[in-house]
């Protein structure tokens, strides 16, 4: 038998595992309980377009779903898109009671607890909320503010280098933490990085297995912010190992510095789908994002190394006085081989 709570928990967990492979949808994970509060299904939603976290949990349950009740960490949903409604398939599977640790925010799906309400279904609401919706926090960020959810990731030396004074930069970290970035991206829909990355290093931006270079099935689209068109030709960004993107100024639109427009670009990427994009360098790009407040969270990558000259990790951010310096959350700190990986999230006003 299991608690009500020790469900959501084990929902959430669920949840996690479709990170990476649902956009644009949530990632969302369901357990399903009988009266004696017995687990007689679980479920997540694995993929855009496969069947939701519910759905899998009552196929799972059948019959013993009956009475029984759904433990969620999304709102069920209340439309018919590529999959019908799961508000309604948990009223037809007979379920008494839905426990919901997050409200659905879109317009489209919401409305599910208030059908399951005029079903007489018992609905509770807010249960681990905090925790569900960090784990969904990607998603979440993306639809409130109409653009993906953007991660600044970026390897340093103690000092804050990002390159040496001849331009080598390859490699500042340990391999666990080059290891632990290749598992970052295997969540993200895109990596961006500036012409300036691919000129200095080019690198292939993949999702692979390190020791083997064997590549992952599914591959973020790769966005190279290249105002001119400069990418040459050979660059490993265009091999056929993944989707790639040369966003030039004339595709996407010009800023007011008459390079890519960033806000317009990440407009396009949330049309197209993406909801989660992980910005990884260099200096110059990254500035440009912070300096128009479009990244949300930063991941650094810091090894004790000291370089003294070279490239800072961040140039060009809009900041000319301590009073205005960019604040960040602290959320997360651990060491990964020999390095540290901080993980700090920006402090915005809710658009
Ligand atoms: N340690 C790390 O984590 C890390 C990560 C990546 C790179 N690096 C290092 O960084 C160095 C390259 O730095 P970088 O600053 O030249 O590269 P970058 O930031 O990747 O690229 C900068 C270029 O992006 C283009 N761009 C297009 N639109 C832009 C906009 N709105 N705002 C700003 N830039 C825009 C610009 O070229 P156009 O005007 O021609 O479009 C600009 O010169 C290399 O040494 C590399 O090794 C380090």
């Amino acid at each position: 038998m299991v608690t009500e709570d020790e469900a959501m928990r084990r929902a959430i967990a669920l949840a996690a595992r479709g990170l990476g492979t649902t956009s644009p949808n949530p990632v969302v994970g369901c357990l399903l309980l009988d009266a004696e509060g017995e687990v007689v299904g679980e479920g997540f939603h694995a993929y855009a377009g496969g069947p939701h976290a519910e759905i899998v949990a009552l196929a799972q349950a059948g019959e013993l779903a009956r009475g029984g009740t759904a433990v969620v960490t999304l709102e069920p949903c209340n439309h018919t898109g590529r999959t019908g409604p799961c508000a309604q398939a948990l009223i037809n599977a007979g379920i008494r009671r839905v426990v919901i640790a997050v409200d659905d925010p879109t317009p489209v799906a919401a409305g599910g607890a208030a059908t399951l309400r005029a079903a007489g279904v018992q609905v509770e609401t807010g249960v681990r909320r905090r925790q569900a919706e960090q784990g969904n926090i990607a998603w979440l960020t993306a639809v409130r503010r109409g653009r993906p959810y953007v991660t600044w990731k970026f390897a340093a030396t103690l000092d804050g280098r990002s390159a040496a004074a001849d331009g080598t930069s390859q490699w500042i970290t340990s391999a666990p933490a080059r290891t632990d970035v290749h598992t970052l991206r295997s969540t993200v829909d895109a990596i961006i990085v500036g012409v300036g990355t691919v000129l200095a290093d080019d690198p292939q931006l993949t999702v692979r297995d390190l020791r083997d270079g064997t590549l992952a099935i599914k591959q973020p689209l790769r966005v190279v912010v290249d105002s001119s068109g400069r990418t040459p030709e050979k660059a490993r960004v265009r091999d056929a190992a993944a989707p790639t993107w040369i966003a030039t100024a004339a595709a996407v639109g010009t800023g007011p510095d008459g390079r890519v427009d960033l806000a317009a670009l990440l407009t396009e990427l949330y049309a197209r789908g993406m909801r989660y994009v992980l910005l990884e360098g260099g200096p110059t790009l990254a500035g440009a994002f912070l300096s128009a407040r479009l990244v949300d969270n930063v991941i650094g990558y810091v090894a004790p190394k000291l370089l003294g000259d070279g490239r800072p990790a961040l140039v060009g951010a809009g900041v000319t006085t301590i009073a205005d310096a960019i604040e960040l959350d602290l959320t997360d700190f651990s060491r990964i081989g020999d390095d540290l990986r901080f993980t700090a999230s920006l402090r915005q006003k809710e658009s």
